[in-house]
């Protein structure tokens, strides 16, 4: 079937409503990023994609860090809530009720309801239009211990995450497959020998 021709836009679905922290524990500031993702797996290197006129984008340029707080549909109010309203404004710690808790490795924050963070060290800036990318080095991981199994995996399928798709927020629901599932070889379920 043909296709319908649209104009070309970010129209990338679903991605991450990530809540960004930064600034210092005192003084810190939470902005919702989409635009964020992975760059690199060895070393692990990320990014933000932030608009100059975004009161985070002057921190985060100045402090050279932010940690990337997973979100989950628990989450969602107050998700929303940092990326309509600027920290120019308020604390929106205060405003979301989300809460700090101490990062192992950067000034800023972590917020203590997200599932898993990601503290980051900005390495790069490049500028691409109406956004700027913030290229930065993962250097920490901090996970809630409720979602580390007995073997010490991060099992986030417990974590109720939520994905945001062109303007929507949704919460991430039933599991369809994994890794290499596809590929992989079908157990026999009565091995022969074993009754
Ligand atoms: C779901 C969602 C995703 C957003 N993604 C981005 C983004 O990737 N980059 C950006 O610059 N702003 C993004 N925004 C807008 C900022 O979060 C918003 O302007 C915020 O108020 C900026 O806060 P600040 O001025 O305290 O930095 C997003 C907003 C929402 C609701």
């Amino acid at each position: 079937m043909e296709k319908v021709k649209l104009t070309a836009g970010a129209l990338l679905s679903p991605v991450p409503a990530a809540a960004v922290t930064c600034g210092s524990f005192d003084s810190a500031n939470i902005i919702t990023i989409a635009w964020t993702g992975m760059i690199s797996t060895r070393p692990p290197v990320t990014y933000i994609s932030v608009r100059p006129e975004r009161h985070s984008h002057g921190i985060i340029k100045e402090t050279g860090e932010f940690a990337v707080n997973l979100t989950t549909s628990e989450m969602v109010r107050a998700v929303d809530l940092c990326g309509v309203k600027s920290g120019r404004d308020g604390d929106k710690f205060t405003l979301s009720g989300l809460h700090k808790t101490e990062a192992s490795v950067i000034s800023a924050p972590l917020i203590a309801e997200s599932p898993l963070s990601l503290e980051c060290r900005v390495r790069e800036i490049k500028s691409f239009g109406s956004h700027d990318m913030f290229i930065a080095d993962i250097v920490c991981v901090d996970a809630s211990p409720e979602f580390i199994d007995e073997n010490g995996k991060i099992d986030l399928a417990r974590a109720g995450l939520m994905a945001y798709s062109h303007g929507e927020y949704f919460a991430l629901g039933k599991k369809v497959g994994h890794f290499g599932f596809s590929v992989a070889k079908k157990r026999r379920k009565h091995p022969r020998g074993r009754k």
